[in-house]
């Protein structure tokens, strides 16, 4: 497998009034096409500034140092013309809230044949068709209808769907999803990761996935890193992480939630937590199964 993002030596610092907040402090992670890593942490531990870091996306006053190399693009210092490169095309995000993707006053099918236009020069017809495509690839039902509704006529789940709609469309040679199931409901969860698992297979992307949650980390990935206050403290494929965790922390990660689902197999739906909102029981969706129970 190629290596296609290369992480080296990466230290992110954000200068606040209280001091210095190393966010992320000496990171090495590659990540080949094709293969999954699981960032895992509790919150802070650095893994949304190292997601976005990815993209140049490090909002002021972070200071980066070292290097993302992305297919031969260094992004730490990038121009903001290499970085229109890198973004979307190259690597794709899918953010916690998907409302942070969308915009309000357009329609859903607006937005995606809009991005789909411009970033990948369709024509209007063209777009028009990849994003009904696109509609359905994600597990929406009617996309001739939900084509023109706008996003607050989705549930969150829906919107996600959305989301990752947009992003896979722009065909990205990496997704980075930052906890994209954490603001859903634990029913829709299981719906949105098999979807991103699939996609990830039919269109061979590599994959980032931010999560606090290791029962999600195994069922998504295939290598995991371990993050505790900016450093990666721990990574090896993801079922050796679980059969042997050598940090404390990571042990105490794992310890902490001894009730939690840890493969698919487990997540039998439970009748009391199917949902009856009918805009999520299509097609992929009709697994209302709890992930895991929040914390
Ligand atoms: N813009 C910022 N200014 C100052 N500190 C920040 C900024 N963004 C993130 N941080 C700090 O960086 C650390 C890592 O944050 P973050 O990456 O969001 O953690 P996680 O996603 O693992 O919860 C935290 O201590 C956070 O407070
Ligand atoms: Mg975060």
């Amino acid at each position: 497998m190629k290596d296609l993002l290369k992480i080296a030596n990466l230290e992110i610092d954000f200068e606040t009034r209280l001091g210095t907040v190393k966010a992320v402090r000496g990171v090495s992670l590659t990540v080949n096409a094709g293969d999954s890593v699981a960032v895992v942490g509790a919150s802070g531990s650095g893994k949304t500034v190292l997601g976005r870091s990815m993209l140049g996306l490090v909002d002021e006053p972070g200071v980066v140092r070292g290097s993302i190399d992305f297919d031969g693009i260094e992004v730490v210092g990038a121009s903001e013309a290499e970085l229109t490169r890198v973004r979307g095309l190259g690597i794709g995000m899918v953010f916690q809230d998907a409302l942070d993707g969308l915009n309000p006053v357009f329609s859903i099918g607006s937005q995606l044949s809009e991005t789909l236009s411009v970033r990948l020069n369709m024509s209007r017809q063209e777009a028009r068709t990849e994003a009904l495509r696109l509609i359905a690839q994600v597990g929406i039902q009617n996309p001739e209808e939900r084509f023109n509704n706008f996003p607050h006529q989705f549930s969150g789940g829906m919107r996600q769907r959305i989301c990752i709609a947009m992003a896979i469309g722009l065909k990205p040679k990496i997704l980075i999803a930052d906890e994209p199931t954490t603001a859903l409901d634990v029913t829709v969860q299981a719906g949105i990761l098999r979807l991103i698992k699939k996609l990830q297979g039919e269109t061979g992307m590599g994959l980032v996935f931010v999560t606090h949650d290791l029962a999600v980390a195994r069922l998504i990935s295939r290598r995991i890193v371990v993050m505790y206050a900016g450093k990666i403290v721990e990574e090896g494929l993801t079922e050796d992480i679980f059969q042997r965790p050598q940090h404390p922390y990571t042990r105490a990660l794992l310890a902490a939630h001894p009730g939690r689902a840890r493969s698919w197999r487990d997540l039998e739906p439970i009748p009391e937590a199917f949902v009856t909102d009918s805009s999520e029981s299509g097609g992929a969706e009709a697994a209302h199964i709890p992930v895991s129970i929040p914390t």
